[in-house]
């Protein structure tokens, strides 16, 4: 089910799909999405991932290998368990939607998004800097 709703969600929404896919997938048990969100957990901020692999073309099935197989070593010395019980299409999906975060304003500069009940649909403040 998830794919289509990607697949057809205009921006705003597709970042509230992201983020219920990571949700239901249980990554945010180990990473934020970004720093403004609680306290550093044990992986990587999403942003911060995004930003590392911003404009690198192949980042997406990278990263998607890497969410099924587990990762080790590039960011410290923890370990991601393999997250096998995501699809790959999930595990492209969810590579896609954290990439996206290196470019989002809504995410990069603004504390809007710490959780799903704060889509970025919102529109920005222009004060909440
Ligand atoms: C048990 C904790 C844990 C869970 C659950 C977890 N991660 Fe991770 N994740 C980590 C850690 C720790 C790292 C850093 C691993 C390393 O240094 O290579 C990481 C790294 C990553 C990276 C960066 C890999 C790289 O090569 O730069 C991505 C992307 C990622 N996780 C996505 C996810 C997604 C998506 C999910 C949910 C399906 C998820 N993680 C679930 C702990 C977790």
């Amino acid at each position: 089910m998830g794919l289509s709703l990607a697949v057809y969600a205009p921006a705003g929404a597709a970042q509230t799909v992201g983020i219920g896919l990571a949700q239901a997938n249980n990554c945010v048990a180990c990473h934020r999405v970004d720093d403004t969100e609680g306290r550093k957990r044990l992986g990587p901020d999403f942003e911060v991932v995004a930003k590392r692999y911003q404009g690198n073309a192949a980042a997406i099935s990278h990263l998607a290998t890497k969410i099924r197989n587990g990762s080790r070593g590039a960011w410290g010395a923890v370990p991601m368990p393999a997250q096998s019980h995501v699809s790959q299409e999930g595990a492209e999906l969810l590579a896609a939607w954290v990439l996206s975060l290196a470019g989002d304003a809504s995410v990069g500069s603004g504390p809007n998004l710490d959780d799903s009940s704060s889509p970025a649909l919102q529109p920005q403040g222009s004060n909440n800097q």
